[in-house]
């Protein structure tokens, strides 16, 4: 049979979501990834890019639209928005949908096969839940437009609001381009929003080019004219160092009644009632297995240290980043924690042999095999791994499983609107 072609067009049925915008169905056996396709759908749809074992098409025609599909709740969604990539899908079916790619990804990069069921959290609040977004700026005297790029292109579609950020991040949206327009800072390209689910306050991040120090004559009064934005950093290329040039130096939020603070780069889950299901799953563990010492490898500011270090003995926060370290330990201060000890640095560097409990928090990369290694040392009872990447959560459990087994899996629907989702795995010591 001939390989399909970019422009031919093909009738197709699509039977699964994948962990991306696309929707998987078969053209004369291949793999194919239909753009914004739901599972169960039939759709006359037309190849845009073929790759060795993949085709990708996009939808001309939905002939037999799925139960699941419905309305996308904000208008930049069929426009392109490249925000959130799986609001065509109910909510019901976007948690069956990241329960079936879990599934796969154990099964099929995990080599794991008996698993135990997954307890599925569905979001407490599908809209609405964001408490930080990125977007790209586009400002060319005097106007100024904001917003994502466009799913798999440079392109940016501008937007004033984000069905899925917090209110006050949409308020503060609506004051940006006069703030930029004010400050003359026309150079600015990205700009990162942070809000407090718990005080309404947000922190603006203005980027500019790497190597571009914009001389910005800027002090708290400015903030006067702009109620709806508290602080403001300003940063030199996208991986650059915020420096504060108004307002208040960090956020606070209340997690599961203990308080943090929250800087301009620190990580913070971006969505507060999704991280109190993360927490109460970590307390239930704790509470179970009652660690003497638990180590928290990917600490943050604390926000599982925190929480197990009220039922361990002792805990210990690494983190590579000093800034969350630094604050770390002022959050274990503030709510009178004395029992935890934050220090920069990984696992494999750690001089610490023994622990019953470790907690692994990963970016989307997974963990570093030194880490993993390590963690073979230390050889805990327990491991709770917390995952926002069903991928390499499944290629680091093909590792652990020659020495742990999976004894429960949760699954935390805390990105609705998107594909993206977190796993909490129990591993226990063979
Ligand atoms: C997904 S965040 C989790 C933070 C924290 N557990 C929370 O939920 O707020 C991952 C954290 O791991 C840190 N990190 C990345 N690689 C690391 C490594 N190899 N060892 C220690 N920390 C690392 C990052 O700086 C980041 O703060």
């Amino acid at each position: 049979m001939t390989k399909p072609d970019i422009g031919d067009q093909y009738e197709i049925q699509l039977t699964d979501l994948s962990y991306s915008a696309a929707a998987v169905g078969r053209i004369n056996g291949i793999v194919t990834f239909v753009h914004r396709g739901g599972p169960g759908e039939t759709a006359q749809v037309e190849i845009t890019r073929v790759q060795k074992r993949h085709l990708h098409a996009r939808i001309n025609e939905i002939i037999s639209p799925s139960a699941d599909r419905c309305p996308p709740p904000c208008s930049y969604f069929d426009n392109g928005c490249g925000g959130c990539q799986w609001q065509h899908i109910k909510v019901d079916a976007q948690l069956d949908a990241k329960e079936q790619v879990l599934i796969e990804a154990l099964s099929r990069i995990g080599g794991l096969s008996s698993l135990p069921d997954i307890v599925r959290h569905p979001p407490l609040q599908p809209l609405a839940y964001r408490n930080h977004i990125r977007l790209a700026v586009t400002a060319v005297q005097p106007q100024v437009e904001f917003g994502f790029k466009q799913e798999g292109s440079h392109d940016v579609l501008p937007i004033d609001r984000c069905e899925i950020a917090l209110p006050p991040i949409n308020r503060a949206l609506s004051q940006i381009a006069d703030l930029i327009k004010d400050l003359r800072c026309f150079r600015v390209v990205e700009l990162t929003l942070r809000t407090s689910a718990t005080t309404g306050e947000v922190m603006l991040i203005l980027i500019f080019p790497k190597g571009y120090k914009p001389r910005l004559r800027v002090t708290d009064s400015v903030l006067q004219n702009y109620p709806a934005i508290h602080s403001i950093y300003i940063q030199s290329g996208v991986r650059g160092q915020p420096f504060q040039i108004a307002g208040r130096e960090t956020l606070s939020e209340t997690v599961s009644g203990l308080y943090f603070e929250i800087g301009p780069d620190t990580f913070f889950q971006n969505n507060l009632a999704g991280l109190e299901q993360l927490v109460g799953i970590v307390q239930r563990h704790t509470q179970v297995n009652r660690p003497t010492v638990a180590i928290d490898a990917h600490c943050g500011v604390g926000a599982f240290t925190l929480p197990v270090a009220e039922t361990a003995k002792a805990a210990f926060g690494l983190d590579l980043q000093a800034e969350a370290i630094a604050l770390a330990t002022r959050n274990a201060k503030t709510n009178d924690i004395r029992n935890a000890d934050f220090r920069a640095g990984h696992l494999a560097k750690l001089g610490i042999v023994k622990a019953d409990l470790v907690l692994l928090n990963p970016p989307r990369g997974g963990c570093w095999s030194e880490d993993l290694e390590a963690l073979d040392r230390i050889a805990p009872q327990h491991i709770l791994y917390i995952s926002c990447d069903p991928t390499t959560l499944a290629r680091d459990l093909s590792k652990l499983s020659a020495r742990y087994e999976v004894g429960s899996l949760d699954l935390v629907d805390l990105f609705p609107m998107t594909y993206h989702f977190e796993t909490v795995v129990g591993l226990r010591r063979l």
